[in-house]
């Protein structure tokens, strides 16, 4: 019989790309909790039609009398938590739902798991695991040289990657001190289909064909590292099935840009996929504006150990995963405009309406 998944955020960017990854290439039954908060996006799912082996759960991390019954009810052989808050200019605007989802949230999924677990017996209880899912940026922010590997000491700078921090320790500690199977891994930066377009590479595509200006943040130098979110779908795949019990591990993409070269990437792809009716370049709409308060400064992975070790590396070089991404955003207008004026809960409520 096949295996009962619970994945957390699974109506978000990555965890809807996790999810459509499992659907075709996997015999999994996925478990879907997601509090559809503005960045749930059920929409994201509409390719997996009503296939029975995605049974989504409109439920917040926090309610632990409603993780309970989900435990009891699917009995699960683990659990991949992605849900979170997840913004770092929304985490310095508005820090207390980041504390809320990211902290007590994770909290409460932990302790819902570890009663869960304590009641299983022989190979379901040896086979069972709990897989958060978190970022690099809880290591803190890089000089212009090194990279960030799994035991680097965490320095978390935004009130996003603090919780993210907490979390992670919180894990760490259901592992020490009660023996609760986990596992972990720290990720850069992803793009891809499906990502709210408040993130760098979603908003500039959506700024540039709208004519917007693509606001830079200070000298537009930071380093950030890379990541097609497929790739990370498949890194976390791997990380859930063979990893060891108690680790951690990396997972970057060797692709370290600044943000201006990415933006300039993006220009380029958009002057020759959609070109401007003027004929002029996109690059025209730049503009710099105030940098964001603590701005970390690089980011970069050393993903030797999951290569190493697991056999995970990524498929997408930058060049193919931002072509893709540009096309992907240019052939969905729709899923966009619906997200940027709201739609797209009106969207969920007449197509998942009975179902939340
Ligand atoms: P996202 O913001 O796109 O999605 C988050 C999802 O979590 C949404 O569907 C939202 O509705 C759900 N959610 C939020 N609060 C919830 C709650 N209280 N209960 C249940 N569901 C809730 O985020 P993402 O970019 O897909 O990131 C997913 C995970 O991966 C996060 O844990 C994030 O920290 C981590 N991560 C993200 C990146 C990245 O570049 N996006 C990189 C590394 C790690
Ligand atoms: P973002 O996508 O928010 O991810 P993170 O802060 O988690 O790395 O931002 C990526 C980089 O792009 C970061 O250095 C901030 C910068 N940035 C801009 O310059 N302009 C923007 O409008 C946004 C959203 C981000």
């Amino acid at each position: 019989m096949s295996q009962t998944v619970f994945i957390t955020g699974g109506a978000g960017f990555i965890g809807s790309a996790l999810i459509r990854l499992l659907i075709r290439e996997s015999d999994w039954r996925i478990v879907n909790i997601d509090k559809l908060t503005y960045a749930g996006n059920l929409e994201s799912l509409a390719e997996l039609g009503n296939t029975p082996r995605h049974i989504f759960s409109h439920t917040d991390i926090c309610n632990r009398p409603a993780l309970d019954d989900l435990f009891n009810q699917h009995r699960p052989t683990g659990v991949i938590h992605l849900a979170a808050e997840s913004h770092v200019d929304r985490s310095i605007h508005g820090p207390g739902e980041f504390i809320q989802t990211n902290v007590t949230g994770t909290y409460e999924l932990l302790e819902a798991a570890r009663a869960y677990w304590n009641s299983l017996e022989g190979s379901e209880r040896s086979g069972f695991r709990f897989h958060h899912v978190s970022t690099d940026e809880v290591f803190g922010s890089l000089g212009p040289t090194g990279l960030f590997t799994e035991t680097n000491l965490y320095q978390p700078n935004s009130p996003y990657s603090a919780s993210k921090a907490a979390s992670d320790h919180l894990v760490r500690a259901w592992h020490h001190t009660y023996g609760l199977p986990t596992l972990l891994t720290n990720c850069s930066n992803n793009y891809g289909p499906c990502q709210f377009p408040e993130k760098l590479i979603p908003l500039m595509i959506h700024n540039a064909v709208s004519g917007k200006p693509l606001p830079i943040y200070g000298k537009g130098d930071n380093v950030r590292d890379w990541l097609y979110v497929d790739d990370h779908a498949k890194a976390l795949r791997t990380v859930f099935e063979r990893g060891v019990i108690g680790e951690t591990y990396n997972i970057g993409g060797h692709n370290e840009k600044t943000n201006l070269e990415v933006v300039d990437t993006l220009c380029a792809l958009l002057d020759q996929l959609q070109p401007r009716a003027d004929g002029r370049s996109y690059i025209e709409q730049k503009i710099s504006v105030a940098d964001r308060p603590g701005h970390d400064r690089r980011y970069a992975i050393d993903a030797s150990k999951i290569a190493r070790e697991l056999c995970w590396i990524p498929q997408e070089s930058f060049e193919t995963g931002m072509r893709k991404t540009v096309r992907w955003y240019l052939d969905h207008r729709d899923w966009v405009e619906r997200v940027v004026s709201g739609e797209y809960r009106h969207w969920m409520d007449r197509n998942y309406g009975d179902r939340k």
